[in-house]
């Protein structure tokens, strides 16, 4: 039996804990053979190989190295740099993780190639246009053949959008597989204080981590300075750790807000690395995050997350976990932030299929329809 060729391709660091364990159910499978393309939309140590090695993620087999760029340049340089790509391996289907801008810009070079695409994390909506994800999303799933999904409600979507049910399959979360690997791993919060001489008050009690990188957040003076004020006066009732994304530090410096960070009760720290990052999670009262990662992280860890963000796509983490919406109205955060101090907010329960399993899963009727020709049994 002759293997079938997947390109499995990566580019930001969100996807990095999305293909980990798809590797790892692939090594060695008599059916497939998985070839690693970075696109090299992140690049910095924090922001990519830390990741890669925190992970075990195998060396990528080809790496495009895109760079950064407004998104018109960005996605149609992955896409120039992927199509010789595509030519040169002639593989079976080209595998996408995610909504950034590689997972589109490789899903619709593979498309116009007849080469078939499959979608992990597919259907997720937050039905706000504005957000560059969800353009991402709805046209990766148009184009792809297999979906599979995190969540029933993702699969609605993809009914309700035209995508026929036989492509659409519920097999659970792969970024939660990560979590259930490497949980015994992650680096205690208190050994990043240390390391970060963090003021006493971070290595003495509870505290609170926030992070914030997304545009609508960061890249208007008025939204990023309120949220920053409001994070201050959080930061007077419980210490605030906050790893600071380079769009975010970028922002600050060029909006002149950076006497804001100035303060004994947050603690700035680099972008971590996976297992820091975890770490930080786990032993936190709570989590402000606009990172969609995050808010299913920390449902997974039954740790209380507030979302900075006016939607979610990750709609499970609302209904069944432990994550609240409350956009960037200062009244609407220090509400929930108040409830999780004195009632320890929402418990909320694991998701259907988050069990560590998800790859597997995916790698098993993977296998399947490319057997079949592109159908299942
Ligand atoms: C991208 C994804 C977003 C994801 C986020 C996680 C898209 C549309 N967005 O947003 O969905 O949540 O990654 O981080 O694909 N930069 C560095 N070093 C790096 C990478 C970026 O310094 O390794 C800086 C560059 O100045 C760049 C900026 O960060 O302009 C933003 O990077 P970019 O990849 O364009 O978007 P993100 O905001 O990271």
């Amino acid at each position: 039996m002759s293997k079938k060729k997947i390109l499995c391709v990566v580019g930001a660091r969100p996807n990095f804990m999305k293909i980990a364990p798809i590797m790892v159910a692939m090594k060695d499978h008599q059916a497939l053979q998985p070839i690693l393309v970075h696109t090299g939309q992140h690049y910095d140590n924090a922001m990519n190989h830390q990741f890669f090695a925190d992970l075990g993620i195998p060396e990528p087999d080809v790496n495009l190295e895109v760079g950064s760029g407004t998104h018109a340049e960005q996605t149609a340089e992955v896409m120039k740099r992927f199509e010789p790509v595509v030519d040169r391996e002639q593989p079976h289907a080209v595998l996408v993780v995610g909504d950034v801008n590689s997972t589109i810009a490789c899903a619709l070079v593979a498309s116009k190639k007849n080469v078939p695409v499959i979608h992990v994390e597919a259907g997720l909506r937050s039905f706000d246009r504005a957000m560059p994800e969800e353009i991402n999303r709805i046209l990766t799933d148009q184009i792809s053949d297999l979906l599979f999904t995190t969540e029933r409600l993702a699969g609605e979507n993809l009914l309700r959008e035209g995508i026929r049910g036989d492509r659409i399959h519920f097999v659970g979360n792969v970024m939660i597989d990560t979590l259930h690997h490497n949980l015994a791993r992650a680096i205690p919060a208190k050994r990043i204080f240390e390391e970060a001489h963090a003021p006493q008050r971070f290595l003495s009690g509870a505290y609170a981590a926030l992070t914030l990188h997304r545009p609508s957040n960061v890249d208007h003076l008025e939204t990023l300075q309120s949220l920053l004020e409001t994070i201050t006066m959080i930061g007077e009732r419980i210490p605030v750790a906050f790893p600071l994304h380079p769009r975010t530090r970028s922002r600050i410096e060029s909006f002149g807000l950076s006497a804001l960070l100035e303060n004994s009760n947050l603690l700035i720290l680099p972008p971590l690395g996976y297992l820091q990052m975890l770490g930080l999670m786990k032993d936190a009262k709570l989590f402000l995050t606009d990172s969609g990662g995050v808010q299913e992280e920390t449902t997974a860890l039954g740790i209380p997350c507030i979302t900075l963000r006016e939607n979610t796509e990750r709609t499970i983490t609302v209904d069944a976990g432990s994550n609240t919406i409350v956009g960037t109205d200062r009244k609407k955060i220090l509400e929930a932030f108040e409830d999780i101090l004195s009632s320890g907010g929402k418990a909320g329960k694991i998701p259907e299929y988050w069990d560590g399993h998800a790859a597997e899963r995916i790698v098993d009727l993977m296998a399947q329809w490319l057997q079949n020709g592109g159908r299942l049994a």
